[in-house]
This record gives structure tokens, C-alpha cells and sequence, in this order.
């Protein structure tokens, strides 16, 4: 049994209920859950908090377009995102929702802590406001005259506010980057908070008077609370704070709070501003992330080109979804997404590297031992290898783990996953089978297979332990708990009786996936963009047009024109030529005894030698010409 290490408190973002979420908001909590997944298997006492920010102008107005009260909108969406943890298996120990009543509560004591201290005052706020991201900021903050996170365009807005002293906290945050250079990492995002602190820090206006979904003020019912106050509180009320309780005594300071690189600057300046305020200690460590990128920038709900992490789960699984998220990309830098880097890595490492190693395992041992592993007896240069990178691989995962690059610490398991592959080429089993004298040898190396799998199971368990339980159970390990310290044993395995199941992951068409999943992406798309058309007519031009009905007799092609047809037409009384370039689309026959609409009074001109006498209606569908047609006094359309 694991001993218990301390304990490790560590938090994702809140979401803003705005939409569903994308994949890019997953990336982040499968980061979070697979941390805390680790730590409770290496040994901690782990608290893994997550929620949603649901207060705000922006929830306010989207509810208001959707006709809905902002509460009953946020209920909505927060219901799909738990939905979303839950498909996911993300273990957190808590959800918090800042329109909880415990939230509610201890944001509004928190406030009047920070007013009692002399750290919140009342002033005017003049500024340039980005409404989406519910931000002031000044000129000389803006990029292009926009907003700096957003890229939006700002807006002059003006009202009366309180403000918290964030002026008065500059110098103690140059110490704490300068001096504590773990709290916020990666080093560039400490670098810009650095340069960010140094230019000087005004006060932070702290509530609004615009919109009221939000938090009121204690003192003063007209304001409600600056939405990212109430939101960076949330880890601390979630724990109880400012009420004595005992999972703040047990869990504060956080070890680490995990968000995206734009809010980098909220969680490392001024959080910790407003607990140095609070005279409470400050988390041990901010860690900012990188953005997951689409081939054409940033992953935008407004846009619409969002990867929705659901349809890759229902086609690939939770497991595979999660390690080519977290092998994938490297812990700060930002990263593009597209479906094939995506389906290359659960081909190759998952279905060929780790898929082929369980099955060609557990086959060979069926055949060869009755499907019972066997003892090891012997020990040669591979067999040895083999052991010593397997031995190896906990303490370089730990190590890679303490450092938050996924990436590395997954690409240790599959150096042992790769050697274990390795290892069948080299001692060939096959070959050892056809020699009663190599019986040894041969249990030998089926034996060291099971361990290295055995030990690949523990491994990867953090990362995937559906996948983890899966081999396991193949291997007749069902019986044991996962223990990490059992990772650095190759002397476990006693004759477990193996059962070849499903493959773990099966192979994909790469091709064949790529067009599905493109199918799939642009089906839904219903945008409404206006079409690009000829510039806008007065109705009295139109007017001027005599549209008559009438019926084709005959059609042919123009003798020197291929695409265009000539048709006789009757309309009433009349018969006439009329020319059009429609050849392209519809063969003469197919045009013969069609009634047709006739622009009949457009003057006559000639089309390469032949006269045509007005024009038949055609409109263009985006792909292909159509006839404009009528429908027969019986109600039938004829065409
Ligand atoms: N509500 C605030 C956070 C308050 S925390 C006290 C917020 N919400 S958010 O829903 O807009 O974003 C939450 C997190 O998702 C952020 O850390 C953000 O960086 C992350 N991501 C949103 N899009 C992302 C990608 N395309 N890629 C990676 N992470 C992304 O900000």
C-alpha cells in the first residue's frame, strides 16, 4: 500500500457556461485529471476542483437572445458540461458554480474582508471596455486600438465603481516572480507578468453598474461584483474560506492552478494581489498552458470551427482522445489540431505500438504455454535490456510528471512499449517454440513480456486507465489493485491464465476517417452568410419585366455555340425563338414540353448568328443551373 505523501490541491479555469465546449476547453482538464489521477496513485491526498463562471454581462445577453432567464440558461449549459466530465470520466472532487449559494455567500464576506482591510474604495471608472471579455483596459494596452485577448473592438464606458487597491501589491509581486520563480511558469509567461508589473499597476475597478446578473455588492445593492472577483474566489470558497472549515485548512494553498495563457495575468496578478490582501497564502504554483490551434487560428465558438471533443469520443474512445491529447502537444506551446495528426497517432502508437504489443503477447502464450504465464528461468543481453528499461520508466515518468510535460512522460512508457516490440523481433519466440531445448528460453521471454505489459499497465493508468483495466484483464491481472510502486518489479507475474479479448484499439482508415469526420464537420454548419450577389435593383426596374408563361416545342443545340440551346416557344398565341446557355445542364430533350417562365419582352438580340426573342428563367442553386418552372392547374408541377 502507497503511503501517504501531503496532500495536492489542484485546479482547472471555471468554464463561462457561453456554449458547449470545445475540445481546446478539454485539453485542459484532461491535463487536470490526468495530474490528479497521478498524484492519487503516486501516494497524495488529492483535491481536484473544477466548475463554471456563470456570472456576467455576456451570460446575461446571450440568455436574453435566447429568451431565457440568465439562470435558467447557465442551468442548461451547465448540465452539458457535467454531462461532458461524465462521458470524459473526469475524476474531480468538486464542481463549483459561482451562482451557488456557498459562493454567493462567501464572495460577498470576502468582499467586505477586503473593504475592512482599507483595500477596496469608491471612485469613478472611465475606460475602454471589451465587452466580451468583461475587461477595462487602457489605451496603451490595446493592440491595434482592440482588445489585447480578444482582438475586439473596445468602447468608451464610464461609471460610478468601487476599486481594490492593486496599486499598492506591484512591489510584493516583482518578489514573488523574481524571487519564487516556480510560482508561475512556463519562464516566458513570468517574463511578460514581470514586464506587466514593472510598467506600474492602477487599481482594478472591482464592480459594475451596467448589467446586474451577478454578485451585489454588500454594502451598496446597486453594483454587483467585477465577474473575474467573484471567479478567481471560487478556489477558496469551493474550500469553504472565509468560514473556519477543514477542507481549507486541509487544501490551501492550492500546489497548483492550471489555466490557458490569456488568463495567465488574472491568476498571477491579481489573485494573488487579493490574497495578499486577505493576509492568506498564496498557491504554490500558476501554470499557463498554450492554446490548441486550428489549421486557420484560433478555435472560435462565434466562428463556429470548433472540434467537438464528443464526436471524436463516440468514434475513438475516452482513452484514445486523452493520449493523443496529452502526447501530442507540448505543456505551454500552442499546437494545431487536425484530424490526421490526430488518427496517425492513435494508429501508430495506439493500435500498432501498444495494441500489437498485448495481442501478439497473449497469443503467443496461448499457443505456446496453454495460455498460462510462465517462470522466468534464464537471463541473456536482452532479456536484461528489456528489464532495465522497464525498471527505469516510473522514476523518468515521475520525473517528467513534476514537470507537467505529459508529452514526455507518455514517450517514456512507449520507449518501453517499443523495446517490448523490439524484444519479440529479437528472440523470436516462434523460433525458440520449434526447439524443445529452448523451452526455457522461451518461457523466459514470455514471461518478461507479461511483466513489461504488467508494468505498462501501471504506467499508463493516469493517462488510461480504461485501457489499463482493459490489458489487465487480458493478462488475468484482474485480481491485483493498480499499485505504482509495483512499476519498478519485474518479478510479480505467477502463473496468471491470459485470455485474448477485443484489440484494444482497432485500426483505423486514416483516409476513410478523415473524409467521416470532415462529413460530419461541415454537416451541421447552418450559417446564414449573405450570398454574393449583383448590386440591388429599384422595384420599378423590376416592374418593367413581362414575365409570361410559356411551353418549350422544341430544343437544339446552336450549331455554333456548344453551350448554348435554341428553343421554340409558345406562349398564347405566339411561337418565338428564344436562346440560352444552359447546354451544360440540360440536354435538348429533356427540355422538350417544359413549361418554362419567359422574360417576353426583353429586346431581341442575336446570339452568334441566330436571333433570340426574350429569355427563359433559370436560377443558379450554387452548384448547377434550374429551371424555373410552374406548377399545372391540377396542382402538379410540371417540368
Ligand atoms: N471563466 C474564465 C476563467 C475563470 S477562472 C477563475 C474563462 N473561461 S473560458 O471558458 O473562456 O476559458 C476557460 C479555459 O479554457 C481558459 O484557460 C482557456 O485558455 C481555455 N481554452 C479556451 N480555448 C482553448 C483552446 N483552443 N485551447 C486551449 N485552451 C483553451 O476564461
Amino acid at each position: 500500500m502507497t503511503e501517504k505523501k501531503g496532500t495536492y490541491y489542484i485546479t482547472t479555469p471555471i468554464y463561462y457556461p457561453s456554449s458547449n465546449l470545445h475540445i481546446g476547453h478539454t485539453y485542459c482538464t484532461v491535463m487536470a485529471d490526468a495530474m490528479a489521477r497521478f498524484k492519487r496513485l503516486t501516494g497524495y491526498d488529492v483535491r481536484f476542483l473544477t466548475g463554471t463562471d456563470e456570472h456576467g454581462q455576456k451570460i446575461q445577453t446571450i440568455a436574453q437572445e435566447k429568451g431565457k432567464t440568465p439562470q435558467e440558461y447557465v442551468d442548461g449549459v451547465v448540465d452539458g458540461i457535467k454531462k461532458l466530465w461524465e462521458t470524459m470520466e473526469i475524476s474531480y472532487d468538486d464542481f463549483i458554480r459561482t451562482t451557488e449559494e456557498r459562493h454567493v455567500k462567501r464572495v460577498q464576506d470576502i468582499f467586505m474582508k477586503l473593504y475592512e482591510k482599507g483595500d477596496i474604495y469608491r471612485g469613478e471608472y472611465e475606460g475602454l471596455y471589451c465587452t466580451p471579455c468583461e475587461s477595462f483596459w487602457t489605451e496603451s494596452q490595446l493592440v491595434d486600438g482592440k482588445c489585447p485577448d480578444c482582438g475586439r473592438e473596445v468602447h468608451k464606458a464610464k461609471e460610478d465603481a468601487y476599486f481594490f487597491r492593486l496599486s499598492k501589491y506591484g512591489d510584493r509581486l516583482i518578489d514573488l516572480f523574481e524571487n519564487n520563480p516556480e510560482f508561475l511558469q512556463p519562464d516566458t509567461r513570468r517574463n511578460e507578468m514581470i514586464a506587466f508589473v514593472k510598467q506600474g499597476l492602477d487599481d482594478l475597478c472591482i464592480s459594475r453598474t451596467s448589467f446586474d446578473w451577478g454578485i451585489k455588492v454588500p454594502l451598496d445593492e446597486k453594483h454587483v461584483i467585477y465577474v473575474w472577483l467573484d471567479a478567481l474566489t471560487n478556489y477558496i470558497t469551493a474550500l469553504g474560506y472565509p468560514e473556519s472549515s477543514e477542507l481549507y485548512d486541509r487544501y490551501w494553498p492550492a500546489n497548483v492552478h492550471l489555466v490557458g495563457k490569456e488568463i495567465v495575468r488574472f491568476h498571477s496578478v491579481i489573485w494573488p494581489a487579493i490574497l495578499m490582501s486577505l493576509d492568506i497564502p498564496l498557491p504554490k504554483q500558476v501554470l499557463g498552458h498554450g492554446w490548441l490551434l486550428l489549421e486557420g487560428g484560433k478555435m472560435s465558438k462565434s466562428k463556429g470551427n470548433v472540434v467537438d471533443p464528443v464526436t471524436l469520443i463516440d468514434r475513438y474512445g475516452i482513452d484514445a482522445l486523452k493520449y493523443f491529447l496529452l502526447r501530442e502537444y507540448t505543456f505551454g506551446q500552442d499546437g494545431v489540431f487536425t484530424n490526421e495528426v490526430m488518427l496517425k497517432r492513435m494508429n501508430y502508437d495506439l493500435a500498432n505500438d501498444l495494441g500489437n504489443l498485448v495481442s501478439r503477447t497473449i497469443s503467443m502464450i496461448e499457443k505456446y504455454n496453454g495460455g498460462i504465464v510462465p517462470d522466468s528461468k534464464l537471463s541473456d543481453a536482452f532479456d536484461d535490456d528489456l528489464k532495465s528499461v522497464a525498471l527505469g520508466a516510473a522514476g523518468k515518468v515521475e520525473a517528467h510528471m513534476d514537470k507537467f510535460a505529459f508529452h514526455m512522460a507518455l514517450e517514456e512508457i512507449w520507449i518501453l512499449v517499443r523495446r517490448a516490440n523490439k524484444y519479440i523481433d529479437e528472440k523470436m519466440p516462434w523460433a525458440l517454440a520449434k526447439d524443445p531445448e529452448q523451452k526455457d528460453n522461451l518461457d523466459t521471454c514470455l514471461h518478461n513480456l507479461s511483466e513489461s505489459i504488467r508494468i505498462i499497465s501501471i504506467l499508463i493508468y493516469p493517462f488510461m486507465h480504461s485501457t489499463s483495466d482493459a490489458i489487465r484483464k487480458q493478462m488475468g491481472l484482474w485480481y491485483a489493485d493498480v499499485v505504482w510502486e509495483d512499476a519498478s518489479t519485474f518479478e510479480m507475474m505467477y502463473q496468471e491464465k491470459v485470455k485474448k479479448g477485443n484489440p484494444i484499439f482497432p485500426r483505423l482508415d486514416i483516409a476513410k476517417e478523415i473524409e467521416e469526420l470532415e462529413a460530419l464537420n461541415n454537416a451541421p454548419k447552418e450559417e446564414n452568410i449573405p450570398l454574393e450577389l449583383k448590386p440591388a435593383i429599384e422595384y420599378d426596374d423590376f416592374d418593367k419585366i413581362d414575365f409570361r408563361v410559356g411551353t418549350v416545342l422544341s430544343a437544339e443545340k446552336h450549331p455554333k455555340a456548344d453551350r448554348l440551346l435554341v428553343f421554340r416557344i409558345k406562349m398564347g398565341t405566339e411561337r418565338r425563338q428564344v436562346i440560352s446557355g444552359v447546354a451544360d445542364d440540360f440536354t435538348p430533350e429533356e427540355m422538350v414540353g417544359k413549361k418554362v417562365i419567359v422574360v417576353a419582352n426583353l429586346k431581341p438580340r442575336k446570339l452568334r448568328g441566330l436571333e433570340s426573342k426574350g429569355m427563359l428563367l433559370f436560377a443558379d442553386n450554387g452548384k448547377r443551373c434550374e429551371i424555373v418552372t410552374t406548377v399545372a392547374e391540377d396542382g402538379n408541377v410540371v417540368s
